[in-house]
């Protein structure tokens, strides 16, 4: 018979994985369970607060749905979204930020210079700048996936009056690594807080802000993909972002502009802001230090 104590159960749980065949996966199993108890141990959990994270979890899944993952939004403002990101990123190279709930494959495929203001309400914005890779080359085969919210503050998904095509879009940059994008200014948004996120931000007085952002994968073969977001300077929730996304070299500065050619060439009537956004990607199979983060 195997007596469990406190002492020896780490061990023996850790151990009933010994039968996973991929090395890794083995280790972080075991090192998953080492940690949990260990966080049980140090907080000497008691059974109602066990119980209590249990029925957290559970509420998380009632109100998840294959639109809405309550799990995705607990690993964004637990930060571990943030810190995978940032354990992954290179440095020299863009960072990545979170994806975010609104993400939808399929956007429409368009031409740079792409224009999605169609009759969007908001301040006019040229977002333009170039995909290179670590040696300042361009990386002529990128393509962009862009997704953001409208001045209203919310994404298609969430708003009946917006066509499920509104400001988003794919696009290859051009023979020069290039990319010019016609768009409106986004706006600051909530994250939902209708599950027990919400609870938790309500009883724990965080703000659940995010700061305004564009959202963009970028994508090119032989270069690792990049999911990342662009910050509004002006923005009042840019040092409190809920789910902890902003890093500097992410905020992009926009100026006006009112130079006549220039708004003729884009077909504006009106002066407009450009923000310029410079990627660069890492080769695929670039390291990232292990001291890095
Ligand atoms: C967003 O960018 O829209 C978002 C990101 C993380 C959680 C919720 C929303
Ligand atoms: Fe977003």
């Amino acid at each position: 018979m195997k007596n469990i104590h406190r002492d020896n159960l780490t061990a023996v749980v850790q151990h009933s994985f010994a039968g996973i065949g991929d090395e890794r996966t083995r280790h972080l199993l075991e090192q998953l369970v080492g940690h949990l108890h260990a966080f049980a141990l140090q907080t000497t959990l008691t059974h109602d607060e066990w119980r209590a994270g249990l029925g957290f979890l559970h509420e998380a899944a009632h109100i998840t749905t294959d639109s809405r993952s309550e799990f995705s939004l607990m690993s964004d403002v637990f930060g571990l979204s943030s810190l995978v990101d940032l354990m992954s990123s290179r440095p020299g190279t863009t960072p990545g930020s979170v994806l975010g709930p609104f993400h939808a494959r399929g956007s429409p495929w368009m031409t740079t210079p792409v224009n999605l203001l169609a009759d969007n309400p908001g301040e006019v914005v040229l977002l333009h700048g170039s995909v290179k890779d670590e040696a300042g080359q361009p990386i002529t085969n990128a393509t962009i996936d862009f997704w953001q919210n409208a001045d209203n503050g919310l994404y298609w998904q969430q708003d009946p009056e917006q066509s499920q095509d509104n400001l988003r879009c794919q696009f290859k940059v051009d023979a020069s690594g290039c990319f010019e994008l016609l768009t409106i200014r986004p706006k600051p948004y909530s994250i939902p807080t209708d599950g027990p996120i919400g609870e938790l931000f309500r009883v724990s007085g965080r703000s659940q802000w995010r700061p305004a952002h564009f959202h963009i994968i970028v994508e090119a073969a032989g270069y690792q993909t990049l999911v990342t977001e662009l910050f509004d300077p002006e923005d009042p929730y840019l040092d409190s972002d809920a789910v902890f996304g902003v890093r500097q070299a992410l905020v992009t500065a926009y100026q006006p502009q009112n130079n006549a050619a220039d708004m003729a060439r884009l077909g504006l009537s009106q002066p407009y802001l450009s923000a310029e956004f410079n990627v660069v990607l890492p080769p695929a199979r670039a390291r990232v230090p292990s001291n890095h983060a």
